[in-house]
């Protein structure tokens, strides 16, 4: 692969190197970007062509683009992280490469090759490699979080797919998700909203399934969650996901129970990291249907010891309670979310090279 393709326009307005540093002591999640973003554009006359880095900054859209009011629109989230060598990998991007062009096929967006997905990460990483945190600990999960995303950006009012579309990836210094960090986080069961329905777009990664989870996500404030926890749409009664996360139920006997995956849940790159890790720790990984019943019996009788969400920008986080319009679910022994920590544990060491790389997971950057 060779990011040759990519002409680079610097900025001649680089963030100073001490204010630089000052963000990435404390970035938060989301609040901040890099000097540069990596472009693509996609006619239907000419394909991908325009491969570029350039400073970062505002897009200029017509009012009229097609992404504006239909929505037409994909996104990625991946994460580079620096070694103490120095060096920055990322984690699994054929696997977000591949989720991405999955998506792109649901909106009716052009596919982009799993070699320009890569490339403009590295692309966009070999102008602003100075972004990516270095890690104070090793209970420190700072790391650059990138962004790729894809807009309809023809100026068309009629309701077809776009003839003209803008891939871009933008970087941001993140820290953990969630301010607590790995403090086990409030769920809300969202027993009126649904996320997703069948033969929707619920396995692809669009903002339409973020917006839609977002009035729930206000209901969740109010009863003072962090998240919310989505019921499918047809029966009302099979966990799915939470708004941007998957979610893992731990049994006393060493099982690990995910929703299997169909089309309202999105497949997750930690997600399917943890159903293999789990295995080196010793547990078995099932996918398989899961009810709120389920969850709600397990956590009283002690059978569900644990339940945890994962992701790229939440990584694994222990979640403390569910709470439902009929009162909360808690678990029946107030655990130290063990299997979660050590999940977590084995995944971030092998992100951040302290754990050796036997499954060629990681990509230079
Ligand atoms: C990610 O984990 O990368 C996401 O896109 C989820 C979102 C909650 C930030």
């Amino acid at each position: 692969m060779s990011t040759e393709r990519f002409s680079v326009l610097p900025t001649t307005q680089a963030t100073a190197a001490p204010i630089r540093d000052d963000i990435l002591r404390n970035p938060g999640f989301g609040r901040y970007f890099t000097d540069h973003m990596a472009h693509v554009r996609w006619t239907l006359e000419a394909g991908w062509h325009g491969h570029e880095v350039r400073p970062y900054g505002p897009l200029t859209l017509d009012p009229a683009a097609a992404v504006l009011h239909y929505g037409q629109e994909i996104f990625e989230g991946v994460k580079a992280y620096r070694h103490a060598d120095g060096s920055v990998w990322t984690f699994r991007p054929e696997k977000n490469a591949e989720r991405f062009r999955r998506s792109a096929r649901r909106l009716a967006l052009p596919e982009l090759s799993d070699e320009d997905f890569i490339d403009s990460l590295r692309a966009l990483l070999a102008q602003d490699h100075a972004w990516v945190p270095t890690p104070a600990s090793e209970a420190d999960e700072s790391s650059l979080y990138l962004r790729p995303f894809m807009i309809a950006s023809e100026t068309f009012l009629g309701v077809r797919p776009a003839h003209e579309v803008d891939y871009y990836v933008i970087a941001s210094p993140a820290a953990a998700y969630f301010k607590g960090g790995v403090k086990p986080v409030s769920i809300w069961l969202s027993s009126h909203y649904k996320r997703a329905a069948p033969g929707g777009t619920g396995f692809a990664k669009c903002g339409g399934n973020y917006a839609a989870s977002l009035a729930a996500q206000k209901e969740a404030e109010t009863h003072g969650c962090s998240q919310v926890a989505f019921l499918d749409a047809a029966e009302n009664k099979w966990i799915e996901e939470l708004g941007g996360m998957n979610l893992f139920f731990v049994f006393r006997d060493g099982r690990i129970v995910t929703p299997r995956l169909t089309d309202t849940i999105l497949e997750g790159v930690t997600r399917d990291s943890v159903l293999t890790l789990a295995q080196d720790e010793g547990l078995t990984p099932e996918e398989r249907p899961i009810s709120i019943d389920e969850w709600r019996e397990g956590a009283a009788s002690g059978e569900i010891i644990e339940v945890f969400a994962c992701g790229t920008a939440a990584v694994i986080t222990p979640v403390g309670e569910l709470v439902t319009e009929e009162g909360s679910i808690r678990l029946a022994a107030e655990g130290d979310n063990e299997v979660a920590k050590r999940l977590r544990t084995r995944l971030l060491d092998l992100q951040y090279g302290r754990s050796e790389d036997t499954r060629g997971w990681l990509t230079r950057l």
